[in-house]
């Protein structure tokens, strides 16, 4: 199975937009037909309920992010729960854009196990900021998943993704890209510390996905060469024509394969 998703982020800047962007996406969509390609995107909360009026079966609508308490005094935030009455499918966790705003390990865990508890599928963000000549990065990342998974029931782990975005590579500040061979490292590493906390059978259900200025141009190579199941796909994701590209690439590879 291969997994798309897209990543919103902040855009676009009103309702109008987000429904055309949805419906254009999901009308290329149409083209390819692959039971083996999940493909999603990961929604501003503001706009759920308008996209939810606008829900299409090819592409599935998830969250960025929501407090792990069902209410509280918490002045401008939204409560995974209160997501959860529309049913997205996927919610984003442990983004670095997320850990930088304060999220830590303890918080990206309250918020797996939130998400799971209303069968939101979590997508777990890992990732370091710099790749040190010691090899350090690998610890950084076998530690943010341990602590994210704390407490997960084994039955559930099946339904987690990991999604491997290195910091130093994501977003207009990116110093550069990684390349499929630098994935390739680092997603084996992933698969390893899954399988030494879950078991070789619970860790390969587990989808290994990879994020950071993925685009038309680069996408097949973390696909055929950096061993992942799929991509998150941030800036290309709000431009369908761009997101397609990608689709139809992954989906075509996932033919052949
Ligand atoms: P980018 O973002 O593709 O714009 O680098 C990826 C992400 O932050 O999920």
């Amino acid at each position: 199975m291969y997994l798309i998703i897209g990543n919103w982020k902040m855009h676009p800047e009103s309702a109008k937009e987000a429904v055309k962007i949805y419906k254009d996406t999901s009308k290329s969509l149409l083209k390819i037909k692959n039971k083996n390609l999940k493909v999603g995107v990961c929604v501003p909360n503001v706009f759920l309920f308008e996209l939810g009026k606008n829900k299409k079966n090819n592409l599935a609508i998830g969250v960025q992010d929501g407090h792990f308490n069902p209410t509280g005094a918490e002045t401008g935030l939204t409560s995974i729960k209160m997501l959860a009455s529309y049913k997205p499918v996927y919610g984003l966790v442990g983004h670095s854009e997320a850990r930088l705003r304060g999220d830590d390990d303890y918080v990206v865990n309250q918020k797996t196990l939130e998400f799971m508890r209303h069968k939101i599928n979590p997508i777990i963000c890992v990732g370091e900021h710099m790749r040190d000549p010691h090899g350090d990065y690998l610890k950084v990342i076998k530690k943010q998943i341990e602590q994210a998974c704390l407490g997960l029931a084994k039955k559930d782990v099946a339904n987690i993704t990991i999604a491997y975005e290195p910091i130093w590579a994501i977003g207009n500040n990116a110093k550069r890209e990684a390349t499929p061979e630098e994935c390739l490292e680092v997603t084996i590493y992933i698969r390893k510390v899954l399988t030494d906390m879950f078991g070789v059978e619970t860790a390969k259900k587990v989808l290994v996905i990879y994020g950071g200025s993925v685009d038309k141009g680069d996408c097949l190579g973390f696909i055929e060469h950096g061993g992942v199941d799929g991509l998150l796909v941030g800036r290309a994701s709000i431009v369908p024509g761009e997101f397609i590209k990608i689709v139809e690439q992954v989906s075509n590879y996932a033919k052949r394969k």
